[in-house]
């Protein structure tokens, strides 16, 4: 094949103050549908942690890493960088591969099972895009299941034992297993409606239905909000105003630095409370879409009006900038047993974006600089969700917020189905001693639920 246009193939790397851990894999980035300021971000997080990333394709790169293309769109990208075919020797692979081995500290191997584990969770992407959980769910759950898998998946066969893969999936699997690719996962992945719904959700405070009927009247991405002036609320104002910000990963090291300010807050505000860091960073992970915090205190009762104080004490010291606070209305008595069927728990809590200032380093000059203004702002906006929990309620609270959400859901529909119990981030009632079970940790209540303790990093699936 002849490309139009051959570019300058450059063999130099770029990998400015920071020692090479593994020297041979050797990883470039496409900016394709990704972006420069995600790329920039992307790029520092893996040479922080030793990799090997060069600004410009050559032939001694191992890994391509890229984000909602399609394997042929990265074939020929590659191919026009080149002049040539490339060798099969390189691997073609979507982020998914890239934050995996992030999260274990190294390359992990490359198998079939990121592209499977991708498509299948574009299918479930879509599936709560058309505000079907059920599907999603079922989605989800098969991605995570092929997650799991110690082997490479070649064959049919070796998925004929495995637990939760559906009908549908397994017809997607077999596609990719025989032709490399699925059509529906690829059709979907391009249609104009995939698009515009993870354009616009994308945005804080808008949900699927909202964004659903933008899409109906025509509206298909944060611009086109802009352009016609939409009503939004106060949330999506903010959503749209630190869009790029809102939508870069948050790593572990500013998830800290945050949780130095959050305990700053609490301790002034009331001496003695503790202070929790939740979500997927208490399960170990590298990086999240935002920062979440449980607060209690020891004496009952002293937890009651915190979350205004905290606010005001972030707020004075110009550290918000957006709020939305909503009081505690969880009543054991008035509520019963039965949870909620969207599982949503009831705990005072506060929806906000912080301001962090940017360490002097991330700003100075360094190798990778984008054009961005947000770039190079010496701040970025950070969603964190504040939590408040009376302490009698603290253990469920902390096994509610410590996720994963697929975890949570197997663990409450364990214990309704198998125990005839229902847990929720509030209490634990058991249905066959017509009572609530008290307990003082997340041990406990795995010891209650006839399950041997889990902890957080194992729960991630
Ligand atoms: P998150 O949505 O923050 O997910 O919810 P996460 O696992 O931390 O992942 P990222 O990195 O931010 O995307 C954290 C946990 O808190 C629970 C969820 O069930 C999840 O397990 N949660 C969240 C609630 O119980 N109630 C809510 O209203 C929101
Ligand atoms: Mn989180």
């Amino acid at each position: 094949m002849i490309p139009l246009k051959r570019r300058k193939v450059s063999q130099t790397v770029n990998q400015p103050n920071q020692t090479c851990k593994f020297p041979h894999v050797s990883i470039f980035i496409l900016e394709r549908k990704m972006g420069s300021t995600r790329r920039a971000f992307l790029t520092r997080l893996g040479r922080s942690k030793g990799f090997l990333i060069t600004d410009t394709y050559s032939s001694s790169i191992t890994h391509v890493v890229s984000e909602n293309n399609t394997g042929d769109d990265v074939q020929t990208w590659i191919d026009n960088q080149t002049g040539q075919e490339s060798s099969s020797s390189v691997h073609l692979l979507g982020i998914i591969w890239f934050t995996e081995s992030m999260e274990a500290g190294q390359p992990v191997p490359v198998e079939d099972r990121h592209i499977l584990k991708e498509a299948l969770e574009l299918l479930a992407e879509n599936a709560e895009y058309s505000d079907n959980e059920g599907r999603s769910v079922a989605f989800r759950r098969a991605a995570s299941v092929l997650k799991a898998l110690p082997y490479r998946v070649q064959t049919m066969d070796q998925l004929k034992c495995l637990p939760c893969l559906g009908e549908h999936s397994q017809r997607v699997i077999k596609e990719i297993l025989e032709d490399g690719t699925s059509s529906e996962v690829e059709s979907t992945r391009h249609s104009e409606q995939f698009q515009a719904m993870k354009a616009l959700t994308g945005i804080f405070g808008v949900g699927v239905k909202t964004a659903d009927r933008w899409f109906r009247e025509g509206l298909r991405s944060p611009s086109d909000l802009i352009c016609t002036g939409q009503q939004l609320n106060r949330a999506q104002q903010a959503g749209l105003q630190f869009y790029d910000d809102l939508n870069k990963h948050v790593t572990k090291a500013e998830a800290d630095m945050i949780s130095e300010i959050v305990k700053e807050a609490v301790s002034a505000v009331l001496p003695g409370a503790e202070i929790q860091l939740m979500g997927g960073f208490r399960r170990g992970k590298e990086v999240g879409h935002d920062v979440d915090f449980l607060i209690t205190h020891p004496e009952e009762g002293r937890e009651e009006g915190l979350m205004p104080k905290i606010i005001n004490w972030l707020e004075g010291r110009n550290l918000l900038l957006y709020q939305k606070w909503t009081r505690n209305s969880y009543l054991e008595k008035l509520d019963g047993p039965a949870r909620p069927a969207n599982n949503m728990d009831r705990f005072e809590r506060c929806f906000s974006i912080f301001k962090l200032d940017r360490p002097a380093e991330a700003t100075g000059s360094e190798g990778v600089r984008s054009s961005d203004q947000s770039e190079a702002s010496s701040w970025r906006a950070v969603r964190v969700d504040l939590v408040v929990s009376p302490y009698s309620q603290f253990a469920f609270a902390t096994l509610g917020w410590t996720g994963s959400k697929l975890f949570e859901r197997e663990l409450r529909r364990w214990a309704g189905q198998e125990k005839r119990m229902s847990l929720s981030s509030h209490a634990l009632y058991d249905s066959n001693q017509r009572c609530y079970v008290r307990v003082q940790s997340e041990e406990e209540i795995f010891a209650y639920l006839g399950l041997e303790f889990i902890p957080p990093c194992e729960r991630n699936a």
